[in-house]
């Protein structure tokens, strides 16, 4: 009788073992790590591509990424950068035991999305491996639902959004005093490339039209001054609709556009656009090593 009930309490508390080991495996943070104390410190995210799938226009998206302690000495967080001001993180806490996490919040705000977007986050750290991480924000952005008699066109809550605040500071700042080539690199290029082939979902390439015909620089120009009249995507960039350029600015921009498609049927514009095909290969790289 004696050894029949020992034998049950044997089984019980293997049981509560095997739910206690369940517990640490899946509950972030807790995970048991056998590492050497004199070892470096070591990030690891645990996921460092975030799908938030399908997100509202104009709104703000909330997702947070957990880094862990890996490695056998303290890890210290340095930088949390971000590309665009339009997504912001805050790292909870900068120093990290062997063992333990912290976690990064980020907040990105959808105002002139639509379709899928991308967002950088780089984490500095004194993991020697691997001191600048780059983590990636994914999502879908969805148009808001329309009412039934309203405009044929999406309406955002504020189409000069961009100019304005906060986001004015990149997105208007960097190109006062400038005009052509450097003008649209400070203000178009972060939808439309750097070479104006067209970056994604965030804005068509330019290249293709044919700018030697009238009516196709005459409807450059007014979508550049005006704004799309499809998607708030586009915002209206001529002072007269509350913009911040002049005339002579958009003049100097649609001149550009011309030199530049001309280049493109010419074939002299390739891999010069460095910046994205950095950031495609960061990309690439977090899809394959996803910790
Ligand atoms: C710190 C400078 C900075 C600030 C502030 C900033 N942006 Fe950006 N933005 C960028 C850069 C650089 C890019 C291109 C790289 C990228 O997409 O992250 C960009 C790209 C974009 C894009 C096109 C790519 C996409 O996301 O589809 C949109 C739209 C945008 N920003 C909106 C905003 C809005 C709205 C604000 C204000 C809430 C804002 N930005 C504030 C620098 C900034
Ligand atoms: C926030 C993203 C964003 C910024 C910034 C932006 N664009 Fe656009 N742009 C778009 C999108 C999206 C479209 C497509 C609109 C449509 O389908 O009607 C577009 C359309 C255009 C078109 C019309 C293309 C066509 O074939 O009809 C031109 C020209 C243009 N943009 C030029 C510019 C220039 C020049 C700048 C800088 C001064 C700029 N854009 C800044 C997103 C942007």
């Amino acid at each position: 009788m004696r050894s029949r009930s020992r034998m049950v309490i044997f089984l019980i508390l293997g049981l509560l073992s095997l739910l206690a080991g369940y517990f640490i495996m899946t509950t972030p943070g807790r995970k048991p790590v056998v590492v050497s104390i004199y070892g470096p410190p070591i990030i690891s995210v645990e996921q460092r591509v975030q799908d938030v799938g399908k997100v509202p226009t104009d709104s703000k998206v909330n997702t947070e990424f957990l880094i862990y302690n890996i490695g056998g000495k303290r890890l210290r967080i340095g930088d949390v950068e971000t590309s665009c001001g339009c997504t912001l993180a805050k790292i909870s806490k900068r120093a990290i035991s062997p063992g333990d996490f912290t976690r990064i919040q980020v907040v990105m705000d959808t105002s002139l999305k639509l379709g899928p977007v991308r967002k950088k986050i780089t984490v500095q750290s004194n993991d020697p491996k691997r001191p600048e991480l780059a983590l990636f924000l994914i999502g879908d952005v969805q148009p808001k639902p329309m009412a039934s008699h309203a405009a044929i066109q999406l309406q955002p809550k504020d189409k000069l959004v961009l100019f304005k605040g906060q986001c004015a500071t990149c997105h208007v700042q960097a190109g006062v005093g400038k005009t052509g080539k450097a003008l649209f690199q400070a203000d178009c290029a972060m939808c439309h490339g750097v070479n104006a082939q067209g970056n994604h979902s965030a804005g068509p390439s330019l290249l293709t039209a044919n700018y030697d015909a009238e009516p196709v620089l005459q409807h450059v120009r007014d979508v550049i001054a005006n704004g799309s009249l499809r998607t708030p995507q586009m915002p209206p960039f001529a002072k007269a609709n509350g913009g911040p350029l002049s005339d002579d600015e958009i003049a100097s921009l649609v001149q550009f556009l011309k030199f530049q498609s001309r280049q493109a049927r010419m074939g002299l514009l390739n891999a010069t656009a460095t910046g994205e095909v950095e950031d495609e290969a960061a990309f690439q790289e977090a899809l394959k090593q996803p910790h």
